[in-house]
């Protein structure tokens, strides 16, 4: 019960309010995984002129496949962590090469690209292909710690689990980009790490850490 109301209300609140961002505008899975790839370490808002940029130069798979590598990292200057732009080169050389320039679904297929993890591949099947797979990152994690009173210490492996779990009962029938990208955007402009905006939360009567007081005490994250 818990569950239902907490994924009809995000869902309900998320195609509200929902940010008109670049990447949203189409589901073309290419746009999609630039897009996770770029937001992994950086800003919303830093990233958006970046990927409008890099999709105006690179307008497909085949384009990003067959470019020099300066170009791509130039590209990418100023965004960081270059080995980003580095795998998204030889990832979308492996598109070409072994899935005809069309980016998969699958799972298998998904996270072998170069530079796609558990989170960016669950990230790519559900907002692209509306796929029901879980993309459960930090503050995705943050999230459900806190609505569901997880104490669990988000920095283990088996906490993951669970809540990739949790996310696979909680998306709704056919609604996978809306509810992964409902929960990143709670945790984004709600859910916040330090004073989360709680009153104007959509599940807030319903959350259990918000119930107990414990909102600014979660997750729980264990001193590395
Ligand atoms: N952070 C990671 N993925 C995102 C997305 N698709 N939209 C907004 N913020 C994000």
């Amino acid at each position: 019960q818990q569950q239902r109301y907490f994924s009809q209300e995000l869902l309900d609140w998320y195609v509200v309010i929902k940010r008109d961002l670049p990447w949203r505008r189409h589901s073309n899975p290419y746009f999609i995984w630039i897009s996770e790839i770029m937001l992994q370490q950086t800003r919303v808002d830093t990233v958006i002129p970046y990927f409008n940029r890099f999709i105006e130069k690179f307008p497909t798979v085949e384009a990003l496949a067959d470019a020099p590598e300066d170009e791509v990292l130039k590209c990418w200057e100023g965004l960081g962590y270059y080995s980003r732009a580095r795998n998204l080169q030889y990832a979308a050389r492996q598109i070409r090469d072994q899935y005809g320039g069309i980016m998969p679904s699958g799972k298998e297929e998904v996270a072998s690209l170069k530079g796609v993890g558990p989170y960016t591949a669950g990230a790519i099947r559900s907002i692209a292909f509306n796929v029901p797979a879980p993309a459960v990152d930090g503050n995705v994690m943050r999230v459900l710690s806190r609505y569901f009173l997880i104490e669990e210490d988000i920095m283990k492996t088996g906490t993951r689990k669970l809540m990739e779990e949790l996310v696979l009962q909680l998306i709704p029938e056919g609604r996978a980009s809306d509810f992964n990208q409902g929960l990143m955007e709670l945790g984004a402009l709600v859910c916040t790490p330090k004073s989360p905006k709680c009153l104007t939360c959509p599940v807030m009567v319903h959350c259990r850490g918000r119930i107990e007081g414990m909102e600014d005490k979660l997750p729980v994250k264990a001193k590395a």
